[in-house]
């Protein structure tokens, strides 16, 4: 299967990156960047980083750098001001192809017979003005995973999910389309949690195991002082964990909408079931024994 991984990395989405370079089953044509954890230059370059480290030619194309109404909204408290903390990746910077995203899109989409499937880690701005540009790029698109929003509880204000906030009017378009989408948002997303004493036994000594054991360590760290977890939930792996174990995750079929109002609604997810258009598979619960199983047993690839 074809896919393009839209991202913010971002510490949680350079550990997606790590995770899914060790699925040698997906054949990832693609990476677009977006403005959201940090400014667009270095979620570009932490991208680039993740193929250096790996060892991996993809071709990288810069994405938008700011959402479509609002004033870029980071989260450097979470992931530092590089987007990875303390931490340093080499200069991949020879994937990065020069390129509109657009067109990079296009050209991604219409390249082959089958159909792609897009995995989407930060805020849905590319692709929002992507369908909005060129409709005709929705009939390319298997399906669009998406790791954001949440029904229940948020994580920036009590309704609203990161990625959804940075850009609701971006979730907006792409909901009132009929796009088959997959929503891995914080309802299940916080049902996986590595615990420091977990992360701290994995005996990974190659450069890209090492890096991303470093990586897990000082996140797990930072979020467990910052805001009092009892460990690291792993929000963006959860949307190729899907990908590669759908099994391990439960869900239900509906339609969504979303708050674009400027009160403390805004980017809250509201689920329609009553609708007869479900083209969203909502997923409402992971199992976490299975996912640390399953996580820890890719990473364990990069020591051979
Ligand atoms: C999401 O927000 C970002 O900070 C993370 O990278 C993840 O995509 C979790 O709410
Ligand atoms: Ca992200």
């Amino acid at each position: 299967m074809r896919y393009l991984i839209d991202c913010d990395p971002g510490a949680d989405d350079v550990m997606a990156l790590l995770y899914a370079m060790k699925r040698e089953e997906m054949d990832i044509r693609g990476i677009i960047t977006v403005s959201g954890n940090v400014p667009i230059d270095k979620v570009t370059y932490n991208a680039c980083g993740v193929l250096k480290l790996t060892g991996r030619r993809i071709p990288v194309c810069q994405g938008s750098p700011a959402p479509l109404v609002k004033k870029a909204f980071s989260a450097s408290d979470v992931h530092g001001d590089s987007g990875i903390g303390p931490m340093k990746l080499p200069d991949g910077r020879e994937n990065l192809v020069h390129q509109n995203f657009i067109d990079f899109y296009m050209e991604k989409l219409f390249e082959s017979e089958e159909k792609t499937t897009i995995i989407a880690t930060g805020p849905m701005t590319n692709l929002a003005l992507l369908v909005k540009v060129h409709p005709e790029s929705m009939k390319r698109i298997e399906r669009v995973v998406f790791m954001g929003g949440a029904y229940n509880e948020g994580n920036v204000t009590p309704y609203a999910e990161f990625n959804a906030y940075v850009d609701p009017e971006a979730y907006k378009i792409l909901f009132d389309t009929d796009i088959r989408m997959v929503m891995v948002g914080l309802d299940a997303t916080h049902m996986s949690l590595l615990k420091l004493e977990e992360i701290e036994a994995l005996e990974l000594h190659t450069k890209p195991g090492k890096f991303m054991k470093d990586l897990l360590t000082w996140y797990c760290k930072n979020v467990m002082s910052v805001y009092g977890y009892a460990g690291a939930h792993m929000h963006d792996p959860s949307a190729i964990m899907y990908i590669t174990n759908p099994e391990i995750f439960t869900s239900f079929e509906s339609t969504l909408d979303i708050s674009t109002s400027d009160d403390l609604t805004r980017a809250k997810i509201l689920v329609n079931k009553r609708s007869s258009k479900k083209n969203v598979t909502v997923l409402s619960s992971l199992d976490n024994e299975m996912f640390k199983k399953e996580f820890f047993k890719t990473l364990y690839k990069y020591d051979g």
